[in-house]
């Protein structure tokens, strides 16, 4: 096998190892995937501009988010379901992102029981939380997060509805697998990631079990498969929730600069940009036109941060330059995972860390504090 020397070589070996309608649920948006496309068009058409003749000879490139100091201004995005792509997959994320000394954030619909990410992965690590029609159970989730210590909760606001999703309806993407000849076929041809999966058995959304019979309901892993959310959520449930969770509160999913500014007036301590890797709201903007608004909105002492679309060093400096505070990585990660597990996750970050590392001396910007919107141009060709 030649050697992986980039997220997409890692994406390659994800598409290669995994059965179609895993990578298709992996990879894929809603709708037309316009939004999809769209955040990587946002990128590509921003250019960066260089100073010459300083000295770079040191490159610091860490952090400071919500007190605490991180290597890199990298976060993994929470994302459900990572057993399907490699077994115990949240504990070989978590793992990495604490070997590089980044923050982890764990997703409600995650495959380990929440209590394990914290105990066994150590480091940094934020719950994603999602609010499913029945409340108590998003209830008992913060109280769960914060006794096993979670240092913030990351409440997604982009999921009122399930995105369409046409991969998966038309792969029949749903757990546990309804075999059909297509699928035993598909199945057959990739025994690694089969022999992975009857090592760690199905996944299930463990963390929405019923805290007296530790059993998981079916209906609320069908709900939260067909992310059938509750969809009345409002502002002013942000209350409820700051009575479960006194503490570092941030909201995913924000595209709209009104929003922002709520979020602020509601005493939010964070936001990310983010349309889910378009996998929501298609024909939404992307997240990095929208990332220049936002922060003009909310100013400095709120930390913005981003994420759809991220692959590269250049592309994370792009977003630092314009005032993201951190970028979160969704799929970038998952390709690690899915072609070498807690190894391939951790052969991502450092990829990713020589990346930013060698821009910021190409750039000529020893820190990252340095680094401003003028870095940043839009591309006339
Ligand atoms: C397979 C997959 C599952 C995801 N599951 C969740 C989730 O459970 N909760 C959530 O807030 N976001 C979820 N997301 C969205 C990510 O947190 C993140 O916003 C997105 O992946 C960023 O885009 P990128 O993949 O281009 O980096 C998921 C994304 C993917 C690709």
């Amino acid at each position: 096998m030649s050697v992986s020397i980039s997220v997409g070589d890692f994406r390659a070996r994800a598409r290669r190892r995994l059965p179609r309608l895993i990578f298709d649920y992996l990879e894929g948006g809603a709708d037309e995937e316009l939004t999809l496309q769209r955040n990587r068009r946002a990128i590509e058409l921003l250019c960066l501009r260089p100073s010459a003749l300083v000295d770079v000879s040191r490159i610091d490139a860490s952090i400071e988010l919500f007190g605490q100091r991180h290597a890199l201004p990298l976060v993994i995005a929470p994302t459900g379901l990572n057993s399907l792509f490699w077994p115990d997959g949240d504990l070989a994320l978590a793992r990495a992102a604490t070997a590089a000394n980044i923050p982890f954030a764990m997703s409600s619909a995650s495959n380990a029981r929440l209590e394990r990410i914290p105990a066994e992965a150590g480091g940094v690590n934020w719950f994603q939380l999602y609010v499913m029609g029945d409340r108590k159970t998003a209830e008992r989730m913060m109280i769960r997060a914060q006794a096993s210590g979670y240092t913030a909760l990351m409440l997604t606001v982009d999921v009122p509805v399930g995105g369409y999703r046409q991969r998966d309806l038309k792969n029949g993407f749903k757990l546990p697998f309804k075999i059909t000849p297509g699928l035993a076929l598909d199945l057959a041809l990739h025994p690694r990631w089969l022999a992975g999966l009857l090592q760690g058995g199905m996944p299930s959304f463990v963390n929405l079990a019923d805290a007296g019979t530790g059993k998981t309901s079916l209906e609320a892993q069908a709900a939260l498969l067909n992310r059938s959310m509750d969809s009345s959520l409002v502002w002013e449930n942000l209350s409820w929730i700051r009575r479960h969770w006194p503490g570092t509160l941030i909201l995913k999913g924000i595209l709209n600069p009104d929003d922002a500014r709520l979020a602020k007036e509601h005493g939010i301590d964070g936001l990310v940009v983010s349309n889910h890797g378009g996998r929501q709201l298609d024909a939404a903007q992307a997240s990095m036109e929208v990332l220049p608004e936002i922060i003009a909105t909310v100013g400095d002492r709120m930390p913005v941060l981003v994420d759809s679309g991220f692959r590269r060093g250049t592309d994370i400096v792009k977003a630092l330059s314009l005032g993201a505070r951190a970028v979160l990585l969704g799929r970038a990660t998952l390709y690690g995972l899915a072609a070498d597990g807690e190894r391939g996750v951790n052969a991502v970050l450092q990829l990713l860390a020589d990346d930013i590392v060698r821009t910021l001396a190409l750039m000529g910007v020893p820190a990252l504090g340095q680094l401003a919107p003028a870095r940043v141009i839009r591309a006339s060709l």
